[in-house]
């Protein structure tokens, strides 16, 4: 997977460098490249916002530098574009001589937004399966709204929001998104069943919360692990994993079992 990130702040994505997205760069599943939105811009104090129409507080993320980083960014000669399904090169009359099924497709640009749809785990699993993800991260009172309607009529365009607060920018939302889209991506966890035991990992853990974990020692600070644990029945196991994170839904999510499929439930579980 390619992913493109626009910001003003560069150094934001410092962290994805580290551990499972730095280890899934490093063995070329993931192509992470960040780009300074001001080098899209021409004036000597490279600015990239102005005071919104119609008044009020704040600025507004001019549409100039937004348009040309999107425009070079999506005119990579190797990809397919969305709206014709031919390669960016064919689309411009230069004689193209790859094939077309050896490219990847064109991108899909995600605008984190408090005004955005909410982000979940299904949202993460259709991304992941993106070849091509380009973040703008705006800031100030945001980025002026023609950018995205010219963008969308060249390339999917989806308005996210990781949740009901506001954040300084989409920096943080992107970060977010992109650690939990990476880690779904094939090879970068070292064990894919943890994928599927997730919290809302579509199928029997669909919106339950996982139960608590323990580890060595058997005993600490007088605290004994759940002695089903030490049992070796994996079957015994199972069904308290199940009970545990039922409990655990039931008192911190109750929002949530009302969207249980009521076909991922056993007789059990509704004693639960
Ligand atoms: N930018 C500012 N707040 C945000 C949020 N809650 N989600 C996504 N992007 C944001």
């Amino acid at each position: 997977m390619r992913i493109d990130i626009i910001s003003i702040f560069p150094d934001y994505f410092a962290p994805l460098d580290l551990s499972l997205i730095g280890k899934a760069r490093a063995a070329d599943i993931l192509d992470v490249c960040v780009h300074d939105l001001r080098s899209w811009t021409h004036d000597r104090h490279n600015t990239v916002d102005d005071t919104p129409y119609g008044g009020g507080p704040g600025m507004v993320m001019k549409p100039q530098p937004w348009g040309e980083a999107l425009d070079e960014i999506t005119a990579r000669d190797d990809v397919v574009t969305a709206d014709t399904g031919e390669s960016a090169v064919a689309a411009s009359g230069v004689e193209d001589t790859g094939k077309a099924s050896e490219r990847p497709s064109g991108p899909r640009l995600i605008l984190p937004t408090p005004s955005g749809v909410p982000f979940t785990q299904a949202h993460a699993l259709r991304l992941s399966q993106e070849p091509w993800l380009i973040f703008a991260c705006g800031r100030y009172e945001g980025i002026d709204s023609r950018v995205l309607a010219d963008a969308a009529t060249r390339m999917p365009v989806e308005e996210i929001s990781i949740g009901d607060y506001v954040l300084g920018g989409g920096e943080v939302a992107t970060l977010v998104m992109v650690e939990t889209v990476a880690r779904l991506l094939p090879g970068v966890l070292g064990n894919a069943q943890s994928v599927a035991e997730d919290s809302f990992a579509p199928g029997a853990m669909d919106n339950l919360l996982e139960g608590p974990v323990y580890t060595k020692p058997a005993s600490w600070r007088g605290l004994d692990v759940p002695p089903v644990l030490l049992s070796g029945d994996h079957g015994a196991v199972d069904r308290w994993r199940r009970d545990e994170a039922l409990r655990r839904t039931v008192r911190t999510r109750p929002d949530l079992l009302e969207r249980i499929d009521p076909a991922h439930l056993d007789e059990r579980d509704r004693e639960v």
